[in-house]
């Protein structure tokens, strides 16, 4: 691995959600390397189209808690509108490409956290005078950590890439075969997994699951998830499907290997056997 695929298989492992942040601004330059990570996001369905806006957040504001996230959110002072124009998978994808910019952003030392914004996608709409529709999942607001320490935070998870986390240990959520038992995935796969496993989801719910099967890595997500809430949050496990999906190509990227996703939707194949409570959303073919 070169240096840079390195730091960038370090990223996926150690970014984590940053809530509070220095209030100044990013510097030109620096926005100029975010433009440099929206551009070269890559898509999962290349037919829809991906837009992102990149808007200052007034010191004073508490606009994150006005778009609906939980907790607190001290100072972004910016915030990513991640966008999409397309009906298939949706937010699958904007999952998918989003993650992509998050991770990015690490590797930049810069910090960011998602605000989900599913059941409120026309207020956001008329925040930012986005189209009637635009498919909306989740906001990234991004900067500079807080404090000198939380930098140092990050940088020591960089540094040790693992550590203790509150993430499902992969010998729960991987199986090999079938259902059977979960069980430790083969060294091949390891680190494609533990890219998996670190993804970040609402409420931290992971709602992900693998089947390693005849050469094939099959995706499942949860259907249903007690941490999403009721109703429409239950959406979540489709963009949280797409950020895991999203990590697994980058570690692919940052691993020299290839691979490539294809959707469970009635297209192709159809999935293998699986219990009831999971949704299968796709399959990841390696190439090498
Ligand atoms: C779709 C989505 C929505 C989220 N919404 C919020 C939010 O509103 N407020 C918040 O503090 N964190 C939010 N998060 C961050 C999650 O709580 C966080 O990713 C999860 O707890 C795992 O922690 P980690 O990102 O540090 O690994 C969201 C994450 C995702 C993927």
């Amino acid at each position: 691995m070169t240096l840079a695929e390195v730091d960038l298989y370090q990223a996926i492992l150690a970014r984590r959600s940053v809530r509070r942040y220095e209030r100044t601004p990013l510097e030109p330059e620096e926005l100029a390397q975010v433009r440099a990570v929206i551009a070269g996001v890559r898509p999962l369905i290349a037919e829809n189209q991906y837009h992102v806006l990149l808007r200052d957040l007034p010191a004073a504001s508490d606009l994150t808690a006005a778009l609906g996230a939980y907790g607190r959110i001290a100072n972004p002072p910016h915030v990513l509108v991640p966008y999409l124009l397309g009906d298939r998978h949706p937010l699958v994808d904007l999952g998918f490409r989003t993650e992509q910019i998050a991770v990015r952003l690490t590797a930049l030392g810069l910090g960011s956290c998602f605000i989900g914004c599913l059941g409120r996608e026309a207020e956001v709409r008329d925040r930012f005078e986005l189209p009637g529709t635009a498919h909306l999942a989740a906001l990234l607001v991004f900067g500079r950590p807080a404090s000198a320490a939380a930098g140092r935070a990050l940088n020591a998870l960089v540094r040790e890439v693992t550590g203790a986390t509150r993430k499902l240990p992969a010998a729960r959520i991987f199986h090999e075969e079938d259902f059977g038992h979960p069980t430790a995935p083969p060294l091949g796969l390891e680190p494609l997994i533990e890219a998996a496993r670190n993804a970040p989801s609402a409420v931290d719910a992971q709602p992900w699951r693998f089947l390693w099967r005849e050469g094939i890595l099959h995706l499942f997500v949860k259907r249903w998830n007690p941490r999403y809430g009721p109703g429409l949050g239950q959406s979540y496990r489709l963009h949280d499907g797409g950020v895991c999906m999203g990590n697994i190509s980058l570690a692919l990227e940052a691993l020299g290997r290839e691979g490539s996703w294809a959707m469970y939707d009635g297209n192709g194949p159809g999935p293998p056997e699986h219990p009831e409570g999971l949704l299968p959303l796709a399959r990841l073919e390696l190439h090498q």
